[in-house]
């Protein structure tokens, strides 16, 4: 697998309906995701892109049943390992961000503990060195005044603050490599929006992270992503470099996504 850190392998499942049923939710999901690249999985409502990406970080819903498949990161299937491994990679290796960062953070510690419990979790030393990285790392995502916020509780922050902390969550992980955001920036003010995504792309970067990034934004899509996954109805459509998709999609899906968002091109 050189130069594929991550492939989704035939990912199938279903969830148990009140009534007792299975009822399939994912069909056959295949995906790559190319070290170092940033890859964009866009797709409509219910299309299965946050299960995808719960499944990689190993949080499935409880009534969620694999079917079939394999989830490979390296050499190891995520989907074979138990919860003390996956909990190992989870935060060291793998960073997620999820829409709702308010939702993700404990209401009951502040902002600064968190932080710095995930510091201290994964390089150990003192309580003191572990707060001054944290408050370092909400200094590098722009929060104004570090040390102040880093006293605070999540209810205190505004979403975009509370993203951005998430983002220095994640800045902080010791041997990150995969870095999962499900729609970063959905629900904050458009403004908000493009510094949250100029603080992903600068942290993917610096760190040179493989990034898989589901969002709704066909703009940033284009402008950021190097791969794209096209889902439907809990399949992959299509895949391919951002240029091939937004200038010679081959489905039909493809081609009317993108012309909802007015960004389809020659293909048109
Ligand atoms: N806890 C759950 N119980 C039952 N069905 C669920 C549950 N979570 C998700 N689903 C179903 O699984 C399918 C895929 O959902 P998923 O959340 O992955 O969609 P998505 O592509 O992320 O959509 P969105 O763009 O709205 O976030 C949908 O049909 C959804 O209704
Ligand atoms: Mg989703």
């Amino acid at each position: 697998m050189s130069g594929v850190l991550l492939e989704v392998e035939n990912y199938s499942g279903a969830f148990w309906s009140p009534t007792n049923e299975l009822v399939p939710v994912l069909h056959q999901v295949s995906y790559r995701l190319k070290t170092g690249a940033m890859t964009a999985v866009v797709g409509e409502t219910g299309s299965g892109k946050s299960l995808v990406a719960l499944s990689i970080f190993g949080i499935q819903p409880a009534a969620f049943v694999c079917t079939s498949g394999r989830i490979l990161y390296r050499d190891t299937d995520l989907l074979g390992i138990d919860e003390k491994e996956m909990r190992s990679l989870r935060g060291a290796e793998i960073s997620m961000v999820f829409q709702d960062a308010r939702a993700a953070l404990n209401p009951v510690f502040t902002v600064g503990r968190q932080l710095a419990d995930v510091y201290q979790l994964q390089h150990g030393g003192g309580r003191s060195a572990a707060m001054a990285k944290a408050i370092e790392a909400l200094r590098q995502v722009s929060i104004p005044e570090p040390e102040r916020r880093a006293r605070q509780y999540p209810h205190e922050f505004s979403g975009g603050m509370a993203q951005r902390a998430m983002i220095a969550m994640a800045a902080l992980t010791c041997r990150p490599s995969l870095l999962i955001l499900d729609e970063p920036t959905t629900g904050l003010d458009v403004t908000i929006q493009s510094d949250i995504m100029e603080l992903i792309v600068e942290l993917s970067r610096q760190r040179g992270l493989t990034t898989c990034l589901i969002t709704h934004d066909l703009g940033v899509v284009a402008e950021i992503c190097d791969e794209v996954v096209v889902m439907n109805a809990g399949r992959v459509v299509e895949t391919g470099t951002t240029e091939a998709i937004f200038t010679a999609p081959t489905e039909t899906y493809t081609r009317r996504l993108l012309a909802a968002s007015q960004l389809l091109e020659a293909a048109a």
